[in-house]
């Protein structure tokens, strides 16, 4: 037995816990609901599905499977490609189960993440059966450390009637960076006691009853790296926009110098944005997020970063070599907490957070549509946008003003699909410009949508949509023409294309 693996459990009274991946896939029964380890395919358990895609070859069963976010491919593509996936929530992000849950062959309920917690401790999800845990380490009093994520680990420990970990010994060390704080019930719960982005208030594990422990799996498969793509001249238009308007803020007396923390969100175009702030004058700037992409890294090593919080650290092959080979360069300056707490509407309102994330398409009201392609189909889920998004000092929605190569116009006049109303959103950037919708009425809202964010081959037939609905409406306090408001949709899907 691996030597480094024994070393890792501190708690003596685990020591004969040790099963294999096939032993702990063998407790897993039909309709049992899983509570799994992992965020943004960081910190997942991987070994333990793998025997359980196994497991199917010979048996059927289905599980429902709760986890912090996205999973990698161990669970939502192998799990999912085996069938035995029933439902899942509250995040994911791979091809596989994306064509599942849009084949309708995996129920899929996608929640705003700090919304989660809240209804595993209710009873609301589960009763889980098992928390399946990635953990670098047990201590001597039995706290998992976690691995790359925190995400709902800690409620999941809490609630589950049993817990299985898979210690694994491959995945960064990263003891001393995590904070697991668990607020009490609700209308018992004490103010959140966080008041900076780099405040500590937890424990450095997650407090777990060790007579729940059923089972200690060795595992060493890695993290999947993250997919994102390199920023683009496009993005890097969309970030100078941005650190534009911040400029502006600034000169206004508005914001701080060094901002106040910032988040962002998941994927190519909100990593692209932030690594914008590289070449820029600002310094000193706090980042408290959910996901840290390698752009946070970049930060880091540039010294623009003070300290950034989130919940799970995603990276590509590159960055993750160079971060981890180093990662005693980083510790000081970074903190993981539970996506209850990072996402958490109190902490958010009260540091005053500017969010940043991606929409697939916003309508010229500001209505932002991020998860479904068309209004039908889940791309990946609205993650911690509205978490953010609700409650920021600041909600700024980036997107290119185009898709599938100048087919798609990402402004339309209404979105296919509502997760974050005009009442929500306060700047919208594209690389055409920036739109700071704060205040401003409904019809002055169109006028710098069009004006500042559409692609120029489609300002013209947005002008002429809106002309229309003021007159059918009688000039209405929000113009809309329902008989073609979709109708953008409508024509991409007869013909591969918005244009006329
Ligand atoms: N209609 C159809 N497809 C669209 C589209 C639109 N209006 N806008 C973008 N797309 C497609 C792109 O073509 C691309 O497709 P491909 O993978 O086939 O190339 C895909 O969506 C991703 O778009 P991209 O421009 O590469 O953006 P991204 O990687 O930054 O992802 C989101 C954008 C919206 C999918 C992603 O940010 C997301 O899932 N957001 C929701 C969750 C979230 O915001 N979490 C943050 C919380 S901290």
């Amino acid at each position: 037995m691996d030597t480094l693996f024994n070393a890792r459990i501190r708690c003596n009274a685990l020591e004969d816990k040790v099963v294999t991946a096939e032993t702990a896939a063998s407790w897993i029964k039909d309709g049992m609901s899983l509570g799994m380890s992992g965020f943004t395919r960081a910190g997942d358990a991987k070994t333990i599905p793998l025997a359980l895609v196994e497991k199917a070859k010979t048996e059927k069963f289905q599980v429902d499977v709760y986890t912090g976010a996205s999973l990698g491919p161990e669970v939502d593509q192998m799990m999912a490609e085996a069938g035995i996936i029933r439902k899942r929530a509250p995040y994911q992000g791979d091809p596989a189960i994306r064509k599942a849950i849009n084949t309708g062959k995996v129920l899929y309920t996608d929640m705003h993440l700090s919304h989660n917690a809240e209804l595993i401790r209710q009873g609301i999800i589960g009763p889980i059966d098992f928390a399946i845990i990635e953990a670098t380490a047990i201590t001597e009093d039995g706290m998992i450390i976690p691995t790359t994520s925190v995400g709902n680990s800690p409620i999941l420990v809490q609630m589950a009637k049993e817990v299985i970990i898979e210690l694994n010994p491959e995945q960064p060390n990263l003891e001393g960076i995590h904070d697991i704080y668990l607020p009490a019930d609700q209308g018992e719960r004490d103010p959140i006691p966080m008041l900076t982005a780099s405040d500590r208030i937890g424990t450095k594990g997650i407090p777990v009853d060790i007579k729940k422990i059923k089972g200690i799996v060795h595992s060493t498969i890695k993290d999947a790296p993250s997919l994102i793509v390199e920023p683009d001249e496009e993005t890097e238009q969309i970030a100078q926009h941005l650190l534009g308007f911040l400029r502006a803020e600034i000169k206004k007396g508005r914001l701080p110098k060094n901002l106040l923390p910032l988040q962002s969100g998941v994927g190519s175009v909100a990593n692209a944005v932030l690594n914008g702030f590289l070449n820029s004058e600002f310094e000193e700037l706090e980042i408290y997020s959910e996901v840290l992409q390698d752009a946070v890294f970049h930060l880091l090593d540039a010294n623009k970063i003070k300290i950034a919080s989130g919940t799970s650290i995603t990276l590509s092959e590159e960055c993750g070599t160079r971060v981890y080979g180093n990662i005693d360069n980083y510790k000081d300056r970074l903190v993981l907490r539970p996506q209850e707490i990072s996402n958490h509407p109190e902490v958010i309102r009260r540091l005053g957070i500017i969010a940043i994330n991606t929409a697939l398409e916003a309508d010229i009201y500001g209505n932002v549509n991020s998860t479904h392609v068309q209004g039908t189909h889940m791309m990946n889920g609205l993650g911690g946008s509205g978490d953010f998004t609700r409650n920021a000092r600041i909600a700024i929605f980036v997107t290119k003003s185009y898709a599938k190569g100048g087919d798609i116009s990402s402004i339309v006049p209404m979105v296919a699909h509502h997760d974050h109303t005009e009442h929500d959103v306060d700047v919208i950037a594209t690389e055409q410009g920036i739109a700071d919708l704060r205040g401003l009425a409904p019809k002055e809202r169109v006028q710098a949508i069009i004006e500042n964010c559409v692609h120029p081959d489609y300002k013209e037939a947005l002008r002429e949509y809106y002309n229309r609905a003021v007159e059918v409406t009688g000039n209405a306090h929000t113009p809309h023409n329902l008989e073609e408001a979709l109708a953008w949709h409508v024509n991409y899907k007869k013909t591969k294309t918005m244009k006329k």
